[in-house]
């Protein structure tokens, strides 16, 4: 570019000075008196718009220059400023995945902690309730043992209490239907005036609240046996039931005598039992006879 300039100067100043000769030697319109000076101003007077252009040229190039100098540090600059939105998406984004993270963290912890608590609640809860129950059964056994302790109490306080009862009942004075006597522990009614037969007998002791003899035991037999005469026979509390079984009159069984009945039973179908000199037979005697009553109970007067 320079060396265009330099070349195209040279020509011009070459066109002038031949340009002023031809002048001089036609001697026509273009006399040059002061040759160096004239062809000097013109030049310079031709040259003006090129420098002009020139200097105009260069300014516009220098503008040019700017501009695109300009151009650059503005994308530079653009360039910096997307650089630095990127920095500061990703400073946003690594946030977010920080934010994210901590969440996470934090909501996994979260989890984990009501987890644990919820484990450790539940736990709490069995050990609540297994030591409730052990403590129920514990009270409950020591319940078992106060009523069983109470029972037994009871029932002894109750013994003591029939025992009591039953002296009470033999030291105390007692209404005693008319023509009972006391022998051995019973009350006994020997009735030798008014002879029934055995169904009669027991009617007329029942009403008066009795019921024919029976014996608890050999002592109560032979004491009733020594009492009345050893040659009248008397109706005891013994008959044959539907079963053929001998049963008391009373209903209850007496083992003692029903042993000795059932040694003496060699006639099966004889229905009812007396008494006579010392012993116990069986009969079927359908006629009257004296007999024996027995007090079941007595009262308290
Ligand atoms: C949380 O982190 C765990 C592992 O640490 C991963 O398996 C899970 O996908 C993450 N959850 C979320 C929502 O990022
Ligand atoms: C048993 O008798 C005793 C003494 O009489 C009394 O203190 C106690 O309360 C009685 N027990 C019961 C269970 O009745
Ligand atoms: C009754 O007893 C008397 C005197 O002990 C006796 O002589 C008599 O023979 C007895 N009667 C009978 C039936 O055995
Ligand atoms: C009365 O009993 C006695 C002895 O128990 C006896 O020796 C006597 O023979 C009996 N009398 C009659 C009549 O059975």
């Amino acid at each position: 570019m320079c060396w265009l300039r330099i070349y195209f100067l040279c020509l011009v100043v070459t066109f002038c000075i031949l340009f002023g000769v031809s002048h001089s030697t036609s001697d026509s319109i273009c006399v040059l008196s002061d040759a160096p000076q004239q062809c000097g101003a013109f030049c310079l007077a031709a040259l003006h718009p090129l420098y002009d252009q020139y200097s105009k040229s260069r300014q516009q190039e220098h503008s040019q220059e700017a501009m695109v100098k300009m151009i650059e540090d503005f994308r530079t600059e653009q360039k910096k400023i997307v650089n630095s939105e990127e920095a500061i998406l990703k400073i946003i984004a690594d946030s977010r995945a920080e934010q994210k993270e901590l969440v996470n963290d934090s909501q996994e912890a979260m989890v984990k902690i009501i987890a644990e608590s919820q484990a450790e609640q539940k736990e709490a809860m069995v050990k609540m309730i297994e030591d409730f129950r052990t403590e129920q059964k514990e009270l409950l056994n020591h319940y078992y043992l106060d009523v069983r302790e109470l029972l037994n109490e009871l029932a002894a306080n109750l013994t003591s209490t029939a025992r009591r009862d039953e002296s009470t009942l033999q030291s105390m004075p007692v209404t005693v239907p008319p023509g009972f006597q006391k022998i051995g522990s019973k009350y006994f009614l020997i009735e030798d005036n008014e002879w029934k037969t055995w169904t009669g007998a027991e009617e007329t002791c029942r009403e008066k609240g009795s019921h024919l003899a029976t014996f608890r035991n050999e002592d109560e037999f032979e004491a009733v046996a020594r009492r009345v005469h050893n040659e009248t026979i008397f109706w005891l509390g013994y008959r044959r039931n539907s079963k053929g079984e001998m049963v008391r009159a009373a209903g209850k069984e007496e083992s003692f005598m029903m042993r000795r009945l059932g040694e003496l039973n060699q006639n099966g179908y004889n229905e009812n039992v007396i008494l006579y000199n010392l012993s116990i037979y069986y009969t079927n005697y359908k006629f009257a006879l004296p007999f024996i009553c027995q007090l079941d109970t007595v009262q308290e007067r």
